[in-house]
């Protein structure tokens, strides 16, 4: 049976289309539409980033009002919360290489809304810790890390302090693996959120991470949890790291990808898991194109309520 599942807790399933499948239907048919997710560069917006969303490269043209590429914008005035009327978001979570960054990317640039990479926040932390000796496993180093970076979101390129474009440099697996052992850390994770409720702008947000819906943006109008087998997951990791340059064999990434889903998992500080409510998609046979289409379905649903 084909359905879209929702998490317990959740209003009643609701008949998916003929194009989206349900989670353990079988082995991966490899990468969906020739298109490695994680292509969506890393943006994040708010007080020490800012962004224009909708940049990706291919990417349906779209972006905020007001808001040229390249601009970074002025920080948020104040925490969504106290709104009237908050912004709205859309939070997307999900293991690591499941589509999440290209999703959210092309969903925001759909509805012209703005976009957060929260993993990308992890791997800049992570990246400054490698390059500065800091032990992964060290919350308050970490915290302090994270509080003196002061990265800008232009385009694809994520520059430091000193101009230095790191958007590739944070892709590399081993920042990938440092930064799910630093994102256990409750220090460091306290001293990300701030940023990422910043990003939270009009007209809207679209958030992707581990914990968008569970913990960080909570009231989000729409909740998906975007999975897909290790297999194809692994494959698409492996397309993303030969189109950067870096080396990749297919075994080791499956192994990391198993071990780091374990990591992500079982954490005691805001675990991956399907908020409640969840809209749950497999990708794992769809192509980039449908899984958006089915974001955008389920969100008009939800906003027409
Ligand atoms: O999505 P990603 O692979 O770029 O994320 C890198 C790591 O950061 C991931 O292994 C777990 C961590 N992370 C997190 O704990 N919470 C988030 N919201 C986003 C990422």
């Amino acid at each position: 049976s084909r359905r879209w599942r929702r998490v317990p807790g959740s209003s009643s399933p609701r008949p998916m289309p003929e194009s989206v499948h349900e989670q353990g239907n079988g082995p991966a048919s490899g990468p969906t539409s020739g298109q490695a997710p994680g292509q969506v560069s890393g943006q994040a917006s708010g007080q020490a980033s800012g962004q224009a969303p909708g940049q990706a490269p291919g990417q349906a043209p779209g972006q905020a009002p007001g808001q040229a590429p390249g601009q970074n914008p002025a920080p948020a005035s104040g925490p969504a919360s106290a709104q009237a009327s908050p912004v709205p978001v859309i939070a997307i979570d999900g293991p690591t290489a499941s589509g999440k960054g290209t999703v959210a990317g092309r969903v925001a640039a759909a509805l012209g809304w703005h976009y957060l990479d929260s993993g990308a926040l992890y791997r800049l932390v992570a990246l400054a810790a490698l390059r500065a000796g800091v032990d992964p496993a060290d919350g308050p180093a970490l915290a302090a890390l994270a509080a003196g970076l002061r990265p800008r979101f232009e385009g694809g390129r994520i520059l430091l302090a000193d101009g230095e474009d790191v958007a590739d440099a944070i892709r590399a697996e081993a920042v990938g693996v440092a930064a799910s052992r630093a994102a256990a850390q409750p220090a460091l994770r306290a001293a990300l959120l701030a940023l990422q409720h910043a990003a939270r702008r009009a007209p809207g947000l679209v958030a992707d991470g581990r914990d968008m819906g569970t913990v960080v943006f909570p009231d989000a109008v729409l909740k998906v949890y975007l999975t897909a087998s290790v297999e194809s997951r692994a494959a698409r990791r492996h397309k993303q790291l030969i189109e950067k340059g870096f080396p990749a064999n297919i075994v080791d990434l499956s192994r990391d990808l198993a071990e780091r889903d374990a990591r992500d998992m079982q954490r005691a500080q805001a675990p991956l898991r399907p908020a409640e409510g969840a809209l749950v998609l497999d990708s794992t046979r769809l192509s980039i194109d449908e899984t958006v289409a089915a974001v955008l379905e389920a969100y008009r649903r939800r906003a027409a309520h």
